[in-house]
């Protein structure tokens, strides 16, 4: 950090150049120290029922990241789209998928689960016929509870579980919040972009109250964002006057090389390692790892 210095009065003043885009001070946070030993997951959520604000894009990526600071990584597949499954290049026909497991068609979890190109990150994959769950699991006891019993049977071979959820606050979101420790909620950088988060605030509070008691915020990470727009700016300016410190300091720049890299069915940090925006999401994995999010 560098620091302006004025010798008239001897007063150092910081340069607004050295704060982040969050308007904090920009801080480096350190290499995570190895894991002696591996599990119980801390399990997280990447949750925003907003369509196409960075949550598949985010798992995939700081899953791998988590993975490479040797972090034993689980990613779960919880929108019936699968682009999670397809972003890490796994199969989805003609094998088990969460969907399979949430039903419990005598279907072990740890049968399920399939390694990627990442060594260190897993998947649980999911394909269409999750659209359906919904509808099935209404009629269940504790139906909101499903996800949690699956996550519990391997919580012990990893060290954070990551669930990208569809855009929506269904039963499926109600799911992952309850089998979550924690949130992390993705916003794109653009107009509209607090609009809903209330009304998410607000459900994560009442899985707090029902479901989940020890539920907590680990986030806001600001996605898109692209530093030349006065509007990004703004955008990002009003997240942190409604949210403070639970905005994340790492932001996500906009950056073409995401559908690149799903386009080659691997995460970026592997695709183009030196890139910033995998720069960005090393950060990030450092970031929640010094939060205590991730051990
Ligand atoms: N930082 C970024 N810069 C540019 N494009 C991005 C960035 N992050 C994600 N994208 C692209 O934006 C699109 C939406 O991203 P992504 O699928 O991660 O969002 P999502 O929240 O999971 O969407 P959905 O709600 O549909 O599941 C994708 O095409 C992705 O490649
Ligand atoms: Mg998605």
């Amino acid at each position: 950090m560098t620091y302006e210095h004025d010798p008239a009065d001897g007063t150092a003043t910081l340069e607004s150049s050295d704060l982040g885009p969050t308007g904090r001070p920009l801080r480096e946070f350190p290499e995570p120290e190895p894991l002696r030993s591996h599990g119980p997951a801390r399990i997280i959520a990447l949750c925003n029922q907003k369509g196409g604000v960075g949550k598949t894009t985010t798992t995939i990526n700081l899953g791998a990241a988590l993975a490479d600071y040797g972090r034993r990584v689980l990613a779960v597949d919880f929108d019936p789209q699968g682009a999670l499954s397809a972003g890490l290049g796994v199969q989805t026909h003609d094998v088990p998928t969460i969907y399979d497991l949430l039903l419990s068609r005598g279907i072990a979890p740890a049968d399920a689960i399939q390694r990627t190109g990442v060594e260190g990150l897993d998947v649980i994959p999911a394909n269409i016929d999750l659209s359906a769950a919904e509808v099935h699991l209404v009629t269940e006891v504790a139906r909101e509870q499903i996800l949690a019993s699956v996550l519990r049977k391997v919580s012990a071979d990893y060290d954070v579980i990551l669930i990208d959820c569809q855009p929506s606050l269904g039963l499926l979101t109600v799911n992952a919040l309850t089998a979550s420790h924690g949130v992390v909620i993705p916003l794109e950088c653009e107009y509209f972009a607090l609009r809903g988060v209330a009304l998410l605030i607000e459900t994560i509070d009442k899985v707090r109250d029902r479901l989940n008691p020890a539920i907590t915020l680990d986030g806001i990470l600001a996605t898109m964002y692209d530093a030349r727009t006065l509007h990004s700016r703004e955008v990002l300016e009003r997240v942190v006057d409604a949210f403070d410190d639970r905005v994340l300091e790492t932001v996500i720049t906009r950056t073409v090389k995401f559908p690149d890299a799903t386009v080659a069915a691997t995460p970026i940090t592997e695709f183009a390692p030196e890139h910033p925006a995998s720069r960005a999401y090393r950060q990030l994995a450092r970031e929640l790892v010094d939060r205590g999010a991730v051990a």
